[in-house]
């Protein structure tokens, strides 16, 4: 099964690219800038990564994100990540930035994307992976800093395919960004959010409804509301389900509890992702490992999980029929 898995043409759509910082990494860049980090090792790094919910894996990524300055470290930082991607077999990936992360440190916001789209571009020239890229809105900071980071994207629309919401998703609900959202749209981009990970089902509606998004990151606690459920599976509205996130972060006890394969059964378009991949203990093949470790499954059902990310991707029509 691991050999299949590991040989499965995958499609990864719900991937923070600060959240694959290796503690490895971190330490070369923390030396090559000169940024003082409280760790002693990469292994006392890989030891703080205990976490009780979202806020405390927030606290300590936004922190380890500190020691990326240069266009360097974020090529760095993407590059790493589309080999791993090669190892396993992800052909298209689309990855979220926090642009606040960086620009609230006195970071340009042209040093962030140019770092990452010159890997993306070696990327497709050199290990042919495609991607797109999509700009997260962190939703603990204002409305106002919001439309500051739209402004900002603006000389690199045609780099940035959607932009996205993610951070604390308690006390901060869509409808705080339903204007950012508005114009975001109005300029031409797609929009997608984080909602019903910790949030409650009405979150989801309310993305849909206020965000007008193409998909839902995460999206788990839709099974609250049958009506939902229902709607979802009726629309194909794709979720961007992130099974060892939720596990570390205590969304679920284990993944025997996890609801992904419920949801797939029920008809919902769900994809399986790996969202921060260095805090959370996997990458994609490690991720569908360990929903079939923990479920009875079959390897149509395994593909299916590929085939609806095709389908949820923003790839060209015209291509997605080839991949499938
Ligand atoms: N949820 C919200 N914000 C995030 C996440 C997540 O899983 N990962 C990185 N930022
Ligand atoms: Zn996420």
């Amino acid at each position: 099964m691991k050999d299949f898995i590991q040989g499965l043409p995958k499609v990864e759509l719900h991937l923070h690219i600060e959240g694959t910082l290796e503690p490895e990494l971190m330490f070369e860049l923390a030396q090559r800038n000169k940024v003082n980090i409280p760790f002693s090792s990469p292994q006392a790094v890989r030891d703080a990564y205990q976490f009780h919910n979202l806020q405390s894996f927030l606290d300590i990524y936004y922190q380890g994100a500190n020691v990326l300055i240069t266009e360097q470290d974020f090529f760095d930082l993407t590059w790493a990540y589309l080999l791993r991607c090669r190892e396993d077999n992800v052909i298209h990936t689309e990855i979220f930035f926090d642009p606040q992360t960086h620009t609230e440190r006195g970071i340009a916001f042209e040093t962030v994307i140019n770092g990452i789209t010159r890997a993306l571009d070696q990327a497709q020239s050199q290990l042919d992976i495609s991607s797109q890229l999509i700009m997260c809105f962190l939703r603990h900071l204002d409305e106002e800093a919001a439309f500051e980071t739209l402004e900002q994207a603006m000389p690199f629309k045609d780099k940035i395919i959607a932009v996205g919401l993610d951070s604390s998703e308690l006390g901060h609900p869509p409808e705080k960004f339903a204007r950012v959202f508005q114009s975001a749209r109005e300029a031409g981009f797609l929009t997608v959010a984080h909602a019903g990970e910790e949030g409650p089902a009405q979150n989801i509606l309310d993305a849909i409804y206020m965000l007008g998004i193409s998909r839902i990151d995460h999206g788990v606690r839709c099974v609250e509301n049958t009506e939902l459920v229902r709607q979802l599976a009726e629309s194909q509205m794709p979720l961007t389900v992130c099974p060892l996130s939720n596990i570390k972060l205590k969304v679920f006890d284990n993944m025997e509890q996890h609801n992904i394969v419920d949801l797939l059964e029920t008809g919902l378009c769900v994809t399986i992702n790996s969202d921060d991949p260095a805090y959370f203990g996997g990458y994609m093949t490690d991720n569908f490992v360990a929903v079939v470790d923990a479920h009875p499954i079959s390897h149509q059902q395994i593909a299916q999980f590929s085939l609806n990310a095709i389908e949820a991707s923003f790839i060209e029509n015209t291509q997605k029929v080839t991949l499938s």
